[in-house]
């Protein structure tokens, strides 16, 4: 693909289950395109270079950080925000499980570590302690001393077994 200075790519892909057609600077990030193009700004941007994990998205189900990822990366994915979760405004099990434990306080990481739990769940549904704190390491929360963060994962998973 050639690209002349000052021009923008087009691409097309799926978000939150709803095909989308947008053109842009091509040197943005996944999440500037989710957020600004998009209109989706659930997905947060704390420390933009892959560190903190609050930006992270589900492309093609799996977690990724959507601050180290080129908007260009995401033409035929597909991509879901926390924006997508919910159905008619109901939680799902994950949003519920969170809520229930108050997992958060500022809930500035909380798109972050609900996206990132929804794939460890998808992965494993029935993970121990150890294994969700390994798995969301790499999410940063400056508020809560995690173990709230934990409560809710395991509220989550027993939500999950509810609706089963
Ligand atoms: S904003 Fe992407 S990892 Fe921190
Ligand atoms: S609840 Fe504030 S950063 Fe996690």
């Amino acid at each position: 693909m050639k690209i002349e200075v000052g021009s923008e790519i087009e691409i097309s892909f799926t978000l939150n289950g709803e095909a989308k057609t947008v053109s842009f600077d091509p040197r943005r990030s996944l999440a500037d395109v989710v957020r600004e193009d998009c209109g989706q700004t659930g997905t947060h941007l704390g420390c933009e270079h892959g560190v903190c994990g609050a930006c992270t998205v589900l492309v093609d189900g799996a977690p990724s950080r959507s601050c180290l990822m080129l908007g260009a990366m995401a033409d035929g994915r597909e991509i879901t925000t926390v924006e997508g979760l919910a159905t008619d405004g109901v939680f799902n099990h994950v949003q519920q499980g969170m809520w229930d434990a108050m997992a958060f306080q500022c809930a500035f990481c909380s798109p972050g570590f609900i996206m990132s739990t929804m794939a460890l769940l998808e992965e494993n549904p029935n993970p121990t302690k150890d294994e969700i704190r390994e798995e969301l390491s790499g999410n940063l929360c400056r508020c809560t001393g995690y173990a709230s963060i934990i409560d809710g994962v395991m509220a989550a998973i027993d939500n999950l077994g509810d609706a089963q």
